[in-house]
């Protein structure tokens, strides 16, 4: 069983030993937790698949302490080098063309890669130990809701990994926003995320479009039928709903649970009403999505209703990820 580990400096430098020796070790980072390895060991990295039954096709993400690092595994430039003095340390991940010292099992075989630079403390402590970049996924088994707190790792991971290196629960709870800037001219929005779209256009200008990811183009390509694209999905039955309305709804006890986006205005309000936001704060509402999914997955519900956010700013990553967590009912 993996052993949680607290950040202190004796632990980071023991983690960061494990980590050149090619193990895994779960990290804490401000958006999910991580199964990192070098991102530059091949055989490490293959671990990762195998320790999450990710599917060779779906490339990983690179994790650096400095934007001075781009240079050591991809192609920068101006664009990069704009978002980076914005959002990093921060939730934005951008796709590059990749350097020959990047190994084909981190980008699935493309000609690029992903990077971001993190804010997290601990994360960062580990990176400057390494001095590699640290492939690092999403640190839950393939297909399943991310990790927000390290006991979330442990649950779906514990007997395949050795540590979890345990930063709390993470800030904003939902994953990095995914940038292509292959062709800085024609900027491409793969994930909504932590930074939202009107963020990026402040700073690239309205030529940012909106594509799909490399994931799903290539599992659409490759995977059978009737297997595609079930990310993020709890085990229980998800419905969505533009708005709940309190007044229509059972007050009893019921197998089906309800997720408001914000905390409905009655004063005695029954056991299996949750909400996302006391007040309907976006930011509050996505650092907890993920963990409430959790639990109500381990409660006997037969449907968990769910309202979606307003599609703008944050809404968009929380609706995006809402909408995967909802298309395994649809799909069997
Ligand atoms: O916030 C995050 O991004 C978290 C933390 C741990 O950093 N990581 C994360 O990784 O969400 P993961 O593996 O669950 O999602 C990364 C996604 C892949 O599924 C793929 O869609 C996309 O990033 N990706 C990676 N490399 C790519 C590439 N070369 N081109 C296009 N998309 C890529
Ligand atoms: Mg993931």
């Amino acid at each position: 069983m993996a052993t949680v580990v607290e950040p202190t400096n004796e632990n980071i430098r023991s983690l960061a030993e494990v980590l050149r020796d090619g193990g895994l070790v779960a990290v804490p980072t401000e958006t999910v937790y991580g199964l990192a390895a070098n991102g530059l060991d091949a055989d490490a990295c293959r671990r990762i698949f195998e320790a999450k039954d990710r599917p060779a096709y779906d490339p990983l993400i690179l994790h650096l302490l400095e934007p001075g690092w781009i240079d050591r595994i991809a192609v920068g430039g101006e664009a990069v080098a704009r978002l980076a003095e914005r959002f990093w340390p921060g939730p934005l991940t951008v796709v590059l063309t990749k350097k020959p010292i990047v190994p084909d099992i981190v980008t699935a075989g493309l000609d690029s890669v992903a990077v971001r630079v993190p804010s997290h403390p601990a994360m960062r402590s580990l990176l400057a130990a390494c001095d590699v970049p640290l492939a690092a996924p999403s640190a839950n088994p393939f297909g399943y809701v991310s990790p927000t707190r390290a006991e979330h790792v442990v649950d779906g991971l514990g007997d395949r990994i050795d540590y979890v290196l345990d930063g709390g629960s993470c800030q904003i709870g939902v994953e990095s926003t995914i940038v292509d800037l292959r062709d800085p001219e024609r900027p491409v929005l793969l994930r909504p995320g932590g930074v939202t779209p009107s963020q990026i256009r402040g700073v690239l200008g309205d030529r940012l479009a909106v594509g799909e990811t490399a994931s799903e183009v290539t599992e659409a390509a490759q995977a059978a039928p009737g297997q595609l694209s079930r990310h993020y999905s709890p085990k229980v039955r998800v419905e969505l709903h533009h708005r709940l309305e309190p007044a229509a709804l059972p007050d009893r006890d019921t197998d089906e649970a309800l997720v408001f986006l914000s905390r409905p205005g009655s004063p005695d309000l029954p056991s299996h009403w949750h909400w996302l936001s006391e007040s309907g704060d976006l930011e509050e509402a996505a650092a907890r999505l993920f963990a409430l999914l959790r639990e109500l997955d381990a409660g006997s519900f037969r449907t968990v209703h769910v309202e979606l956010a307003p599609e703008e700013g944050l809404g968009l990553a929380l609706n995006d990820r809402l909408r995967r967590a909802a298309q395994r009912s649809q799909s069997s």
